[in-house]
Order: C-alpha cells, then sequence, then structure tokens
C-alpha cells in the first residue's frame, strides 16, 4: 500500500533520529484497535518511534478488534492517522509505506477463543516471516470491560507467559483501571493470574508527558530546591488541570465516569504524588514507585464531613469561550447525557498530607472540563518573607511553577526593584520555556511510554498496590457524590468552575492562581 504522496509532508530537514538504542524487535498487538484512542494517539506514536528509528527494525503491529477489515483497509487508515495526528516534523513518504508495510489486521469477537487462535496464529506467522523473536507487547486499548474478557483470553490461548526463556511478553493496561477500590481490585486478580506482575505495564500518560517528568529532575537533579521543598518554605500547593474541551463525543464514557474517576483517581494524584514523594533511593521503577505510594497513603482519608467543605463538584451549563461568542451547550444537552446527569464534569479538592514533610501544607487540586484554558499547571506557592523591611509595598510570596501543558516550561516568581530613585517593587518571573530551549511541539507522552515498556522499564507505570491506593482515597467522594445528589450545572461553559471552588481557598485567606 502506497500513501498518496501529496498527503505526505516531505519536510526539508531530516527527521531527528533519537539518540536511544532501538528496541528490541516485537510485535505489538493493539486490542481496540479501530477506537478512538488506537487513531488518534497509538498509530500515531508507534509512526513516531519508527520513524526516529526507537522501534527495532524488525516490528509488526497487529490492530484487533471486532469489525471485519483487511490487512490493507487497516493500513490505509493508519496512515491517514498518521498524517492527522503525528509530528508533522516526523512525516515522510517512505516512513508511511515501511511503516505500513508493518501492519497487519485480526477480526473477532472478544468472547471467542477462536479468535484468539487466529491472533496466535497470526503472531508466530509474522514471528518467523520477520524474526521478531518472539517478543510481544500487548495493549489494551479497548473499553475497560473488555479487558478481563481479553486478560482471560490471552491466557487460555497461552499467550499470556512469556514464550521462551529469551523472549518477551508484556501488556499495557489503559485507565480507567477499574470504576473503584473493588473492581480495580478484581482486575489485579485477574490480571495477576495471567502475568507476573513484572509483565504489566498500567499506563496513566500523564506521566509520560516531558515536564510531568521534568518535575522529578527539578526536584532530584537540582540541589537548590529540595531544601525548600516542605512545610518550612511551602505555604500551599496548587495543581490545576483544566481543559476547554467539553465532552465530545465521549458521553457513553463519561457518565460512567466523571471528572473524578476519569482525572482525579489518575492523572491528579500522579501530579500530587510526584510534587509531595520523598527522594526515590534511585530512579529505577521499585524506588520511584514505593515513594509514590507512601504519598498516597498519608492523604488524609475523606469523611462525608470533609467532603462536605473540602471537595466542590460542578457540572457545566451553557456558555461561551473567553473571546469567542458562540454559545456553547451545557452538559445535559450534549449528546449522549441523560438531561438529569448528576455526573461532574468539575472537582475541586482540598488535599492534607499527614506526615512530616508537609503536615500542615494544603493541596488544592482542580480539574474541569469546559473551563476558560487549556492548561495543567502545578504551582508551589512558597511562604511570605517573615518580615517586611520594605514597607507600604505590596510585595507576592514567591511562587514556582511547572506548566505541564500546552507551553511546557518552568517559571519562578519573585520581587524586584523597579528602576528609579524610589523603593517600589514589582513581581517578576524566570521563565524556562521547553520550546524556546529545545524546540519543536508538544512530544507524544504515548512514544515515551511505549518506548519504555518495549525497554521492560516500569518506572513511569502504575503498580497494583498503587492503583488500589488511588482508587481508595476516591472511593469515599464517590460513594457521597452518589448518595448526595447535586443541583447541577452550577457553571457556565467557559468559566473556572462553581463559584464554592473559589471560597474552597478564600476561606484559607488564598486563591487560585489562574482565573
Ligand atoms: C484522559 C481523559 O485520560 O485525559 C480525558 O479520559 C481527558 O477526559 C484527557 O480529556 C486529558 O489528556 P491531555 O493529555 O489532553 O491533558
Amino acid at each position: 500500500m502506497t500513501p498518496s504522496k501529496s498527503a505526505v509532508v516531505e519536510a526539508a530537514e531530516p527527521i531527528k533520529k533519537s539518540s536511544i538504542s532501538p528496541a528490541d524487535p516485537c510485535t505489538i498487538v493493539i486490542f481496540g484497535a479501530s477506537g478512538d484512542l488506537s487513531r488518534r494517539k497509538l498509530v500515531p506514536a508507534l509512526y513516531g518511534l519508527a520513524a526516529q528509528n526507537c522501534l527495532a527494525r524488525r516490528f509488526a503491529i497487529i490492530g484487533f478488534a471486532r469489525s471485519p477489515m483487511t490487512d490493507e483497509v487497516f493500513q490505509q487508515s493508519a496512515v491517514e492517522s498518521v498524517k492527522k495526528f503525528a509530528d508533522a516534523n516526523t512525516l515522510r513518504e517512505q516512513e508511511c509505506k515501511e511503516f505500513a508495510h508493518a501492519l497487519a489486521y485480526v477480526s473477532g469477537d472478544y468472547h471467542q477463543a477462536d479468535a484468539f487462535e487466529k491472533l496466535k496464529n497470526r503472531l508466530e506467522e509474522l514471528d518467523r516471516e520477520h524474526k521478531l523473536n518472539g517478543n510481544r507487547l500487548f495493549y489494551l486499548a479497548t473499553p475497560p470491560d473488555i479487558y478481563p474478557i481479553i486478560i482471560d483470553q490471552l491466557d487460555k490461548a497461552g499467550l499470556a507467559k512469556n514464550p521462551n526463556g529469551k523472549s518477551w511478553t508484556r501488556v499495557i493496561i489503559e485507565k480507567p483501571y477499574g470504576r473503584d477500590l473493588a473492581s480495580a481490585r478484581n482486575l489485579n486478580q485477574t490480571v495477576l493470574k495471567a502475568f507476573d506482575e513484572s509483565q504489566v505495564y498500567r499506563i496513566d500518560h500523564y506521566l509520560g508527558k516531558d515536564t510531568v517528568q521534568n518535575l522529578l529532575v527539578l526536584r532530584f537533579g537540582n540541589g537548590i530546591f529540595e531544601p525548600l521543598w516542605n512545610r518550612n518554605y511551602v505555604d500551599h500547593v496548587q495543581i490545576t488541570a483544566g481543559e476547554t474541551l467539553g465532552v465530545e463525543q465521549r458521553a457513553a464514557f463519561y457518565e460512567t465516569a466523571g471528572a473524578t474517576r476519569d482525572m482525579i483517581q489518575s492523572h491528579v494524584l500522579q501530579l500530587t504524588s510526584l510534587v509531595a514523594m520523598e527522594p526515590p533511593a534511585a530512579f529505577d521503577a521499585t524506588a520511584v514507585r514505593n515513594e509514590k505510594i507512601k504519598v498516597l497513603q498519608s492523604i488524609r482519608p475523606f469523611t462525608p464531613e470533609s467532603i462536605e467543605t473540602e471537595i466542590v463538584r460542578g457540572q457545566y451549563g451553557p456558555g461561551s469561550e473567553p473571546g469567542d461568542s458562540s454559545v456553547l451547550k451545557g452538559y445535559p444537552d450534549e449528546p449522549g447525557v441523560a438531561k438529569n446527569s448528576i455526573t461532574e464534569t468539575f472537582v475541586a479538592a482540598k488535599l492534607h498530607i499527614d506526615n512530616w514533610r508537609w503536615a500542615g501544607v494544603p493541596f488544592y487540586l482542580r480539574t474541569g472540563k469546559r473551563l476558560p484554558s487549556r492548561i495543567t499547571e502545578i504551582a508551589i506557592q512558597f511562604r511570605r518573607a517573615p518580615h517586611l523591611v520594605f514597607r507600604g509595598q505590596d510585595i507576592s510570596a514567591n511562587a514556582l511553577v511547572l506548566n505541564v501543558q500546552p507551553d511546557e516550561g518552568i517559571s519562578i516568581s519573585f520581587n524586584a526593584k523597579l528602576p528609579g530613585q524610589e523603593m517600589k517593587l514589582k513581581t517578576v518571573t524566570m521563565d524556562f520555556s521547553y520550546q524556546a530551549e529545545f524546540g519543536g511541539g508538544e512530544r507524544s507522552a504515548y512514544a515515551t511510554l511505549i518506548n519504555d515498556c518495549m525497554r521492560g522499564d516500569a518506572t513511569l507505570f502504575d503498580r497494583a498496590d498503587g492503583v488500589e491506593a488511588a482508587w481508595a482515597l476516591v472511593d469515599p467522594i464517590l460513594n457521597y457524590f452518589q448518595s448526595n445528589k447535586p443541583k447541577f450545572p452550577n457553571y457556565a461553559a467557559g468559566t473556572w468552575g462553581p463559584h464554592e471552588a473559589d471560597e474552597l481557598l478564600e476561606r484559607d485567606g488564598r486563591h487560585w492562581r489562574t482565573k
């Protein structure tokens, strides 16, 4: 199959090849290959890895889904996804052609053992044909209720265990990993019956973002920040993960999830763990994950009383984004959403981390859809100077802000003297921008994580106990939400959530940085 020439960008500059040596030859099987995640993120990420020589020269990708499709049709749709969603700097006619040739498709019913026999035969055929050494990576990107079925079928088909002493079999499992503590435990049991924990990679794509990893480098690769990173110097921490998008076409999933399950249990708690963790003994899977889990275990559990005062939920009504007069639908009017839905599209929470480093330092978290800007940032707000010698000046406390997206970077604010005879102060910032320093657009978090998995590095993936600890924190909130019906919608699309979210901080004499 040859992609049409016109659609493939022929960039003048050669593609920047990666400095990392290619992963082992292997076959990657994407379950749910006809779905959105595969189209938008996985296939373009795999193309990016191939184009940058991060995949071994010998690799194969099998798309597996229910809908019947030939290899050629799958290849064609994959090339279309690549052209639409991959980093434009990596698009090349020849690379697209080679990439497409590595793609195959198997259709089948997830419940039928035959389908997995068919998959097994195809895997063996490709193994022989391309000398892939029997290495296999299974990527579960289907709706989550199918995960246990796939895992069971892989086990029964003899595909879960490493095929021989020299090859590896690994499985990446997409979020949501369960929908509460009980279901996450069940899923862990099913998964660990078929696979060994060392084969399991529970993905949270936020951990693949450069700025998120850079948080660890900032903290543990520099000498000047860590001494300040504690209750003696930090007044509070704010983590915002805001989106301008609404629920889009995902109502079927989102109605069963809501912002607490979709964002807090995973991405936002991951960010919290990285901000709050102790230095790990090494940057490896065991040490990092041990420290992250200790943070989750130190977060004060929520009770119905604390939920009432320290958690705010919201759902967007009609409104418009700043600078754009078009009227956006409210959540209940979105396609596929129940008119009387009590699904929250916004959550703000105050967390207490009861340990020596953070006692008395609140962590304010906030996430929502249809907010005024797409911004994910972590702000470390330092205490004010203990004594103000510059009388009559409005001095801000220092803040260190990690911009996770869209303008990846770090900024530190401090006070400086304004030029002139008078002693007048102004808060200024010192900025580090990824774009200015290293160029390029947003890098694919999925590419980073798939590459890590192919190399057997689980540092940026969650462990069984980690997901359970996160669900244990979130479970009481979900139960409370279920049994205490809110009055929704309660914020207009294009605003920063319900006013109670502002009051959550104002009560403590603080305010959200981004408004
Ligand atoms: C996903 C959520 O995990 O993360 C989505 O299911 C959300 O609802 C998305 O939009 C946000 O990811 P990113 O990388 O765009 O911030």
